[in-house]
């Protein structure tokens, strides 16, 4: 089912998700859900705090960038090997509209549970790497532009300001939608 997506400014962005401890039917759900949002977002990877779970949940999917990359849901992920370096241009679907140059480890490799329980192990580099490292981050509560300059950041302020504002009324709606 696709869930709204957290805007900037929202709490669930800024905190840290909790490890899961039992892969139930709640987290295949959740995963599923997670799958459909950002498929409906066209993203290319999503976390569960962005729509309000905060579980350590995410999944990422950048085959219409790297094909030979299958989509991926990791539950308690954890970055085990790193190297190499990458500038690229990176967004995130509670930033919509807003790029910018992140500096990223190249490669990476992560071991995680998948949706049978089991643990497993993922790696790559390029734009796979980037969007493992972005959703691994978002289960800490950080952010692509806590990686910026300052003076990028300060160029980014209205932007920021903006979504801060939009994301104050989707909590209002939702509230209201919950009566
Ligand atoms: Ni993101």
């Amino acid at each position: 089912m696709k869930r709204e997506i957290a805007l900037f400014g929202a709490q669930c962005l800024r905190q840290p998700c909790a490890p899961v401890a039992v892969v139930e039917d709640a987290i295949r759900a959740l995963v599923a859900d997670l799958f459909d949002s950002m498929h409906a977002a066209t993203g290319v990877g999503l976390a569960a705090p962005q729509i309000g779970v905060l579980k350590r949940v995410c999944v990422v999917d950048v085959t219409a960038h790297q094909p030979n990359c299958r989509p991926v849901a990791l539950i308690n992920p954890k970055i085990t090997g790193r190297e190499g370096e990458q500038i690229g241009e990176e967004g995130c679907l509670s930033f919509p509209d807003l790029y910018s140059d992140v500096k990223r480890y190249a490669w990476v490799e992560v071991e995680a549970i998948g949706l049978d329980g089991q643990p497993f192990k993922t790696a790559g580099e390029g734009f796979y790497a980037r969007a493992l490292q972005h959703e691994i981050d978002h289960l800490d509560g950080k952010l692509f532009i806590d990686y910026l300059s300052p003076l990028k950041r300060q160029l980014m302020r209205g932007a920021l300001k903006r979504l801060k504002k939009e994301s104050a009324a989707q909590a209002k709606a939702s509230a209201i939608d919950s009566i």
